[in-house]
């Protein structure tokens, strides 16, 4: 798979916080969650990414092209953009922002008006169309900031938390509309405070936390983290149960009594094998199996006794 974005050796320096050295990169027509605890740095990088922040070190190549050349404004036109804007400033139309704004961008005036006709219909705003934007609620303005980033029909897709501030139903659209996206070639970024939510339709992650890059890799990379719990229909002796696992290096965490549950992590899918042969040998009835979602907490846990695994 091809690269379309480089980061070599990218550092944000600010008088109180580094932010990088990060060194990875984003593949075409894949879906690349950039994931990190708040002030962990996502936005900074994206925003660097845009070329909103210039004065950084390192390179950030995008199709080969540094951002910092002269080239550059060819490489913007590729790129939509979503964040969470506030239009309080604009007292025009909806409609008449868009067109305004879609000319701008240089699209083109032949169907521009059908586009935005379109555009307006997915996201439920044709009806207040003639409305001013600054009246619209902060569900209605982040909608109008998606057709934004959508309706220039880009390459790239880079979106800044499009889930805060949208219910499930719109969520559900954007999931949609990017997997429809991934379908056309076309990359998308998109960074996310709650990985659970949209884990299903993610293939790469670069993860950071506190600035530094701590994951690069794909999901299927990244389900070494992967936890299940395992319910047991009997009472049953965890600690045997541990000890059985242990022999074939698995590890048991969480003995839950109330639930009769046990959690265990999987390396790899021919280890589930070894839960079923001690349910089995000491016929004990399972009652349920259950992945748990991946989150920063179980990353953190994941990746400090490998470091521990390693000293
Ligand atoms: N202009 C600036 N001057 C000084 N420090 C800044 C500036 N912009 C960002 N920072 C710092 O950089 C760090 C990363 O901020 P950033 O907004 O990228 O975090 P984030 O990962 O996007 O967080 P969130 O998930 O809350 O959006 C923060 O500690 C922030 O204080
Ligand atoms: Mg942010």
């Amino acid at each position: 798979m091809e690269d379309i974005i480089q980061f070599d050796n990218y550092l944000k320096k600010f008088k109180k916080k580094l932010i990088g050295p990060l060194n990875c990169s984003i593949k075409k027509a894949r879906i690349t969650a950039l994931l990190g605890s708040s002030g962990s740095g996502k936005t900074v990088i994206l925003n660097s990414l845009l070329g909103m922040i210039k004065n950084f070190n390192g390179k950030i190549l995008v199709e080969g092209i540094n951002r910092k050349s002269l080239k550059y404004f060819k490489v913007n036109k590729k790129i939509g953009y979503y964040t969470q804007m506030d239009f309080s400033l604009y007292n025009v139309s909806a409609y008449k922002f868009l067109l305004d704004i879609s000319i701008m961008m240089g699209l083109n005036k032949k169907n521009v008006r059908m586009k935005i006709e379109n555009w307006m219909k997915y996201f439920d705003l044709w009806e207040a169309r003639n409305k001013s934007i600054k009246s619209f609620s902060w569900g209605m303005k982040n909608r109008m900031n998606l057709i934004l980033c959508f309706i220039k029909d880009p390459e790239i897709i880079i979106m800044d938390e499009p889930g805060a501030n949208l219910d499930s139903y719109w969520r559900n659209k954007i999931k949609n509309l990017l997997i429809e996206y991934k379908k056309q070639n076309k990359t998308v970024i998109i960074t996310v405070h709650n990985i659970d939510e949209i884990a299903d339709i993610i293939d790469d992650y670069i993860i950071i936390d506190n600035g530094e890059n701590v994951f690069n890799g794909s999901a299927e990379e990244l389900d070494i983290y992967a936890k299940y719990k395992v319910y047991i229909n009997e009472r049953f002796n965890h600690k045997n149960f541990r000890f059985f696992l242990s022999e074939y290096g698995i590890k048991a965490f969480k003995f839950d009594r109330d639930e009769n549950s046990l959690v265990v992590a999987i390396e790899n899918f021919k280890q589930i094998n070894f839960l079923f042969l001690y349910l089995i040998k000491n016929n004990l009835p399972l009652k349920n199996l259950v992945k748990l979602p991946i989150n920063m907490e179980s990353i953190h846990k994941a990746l400090e006794s490998k470091k521990l695994m390693q000293s």
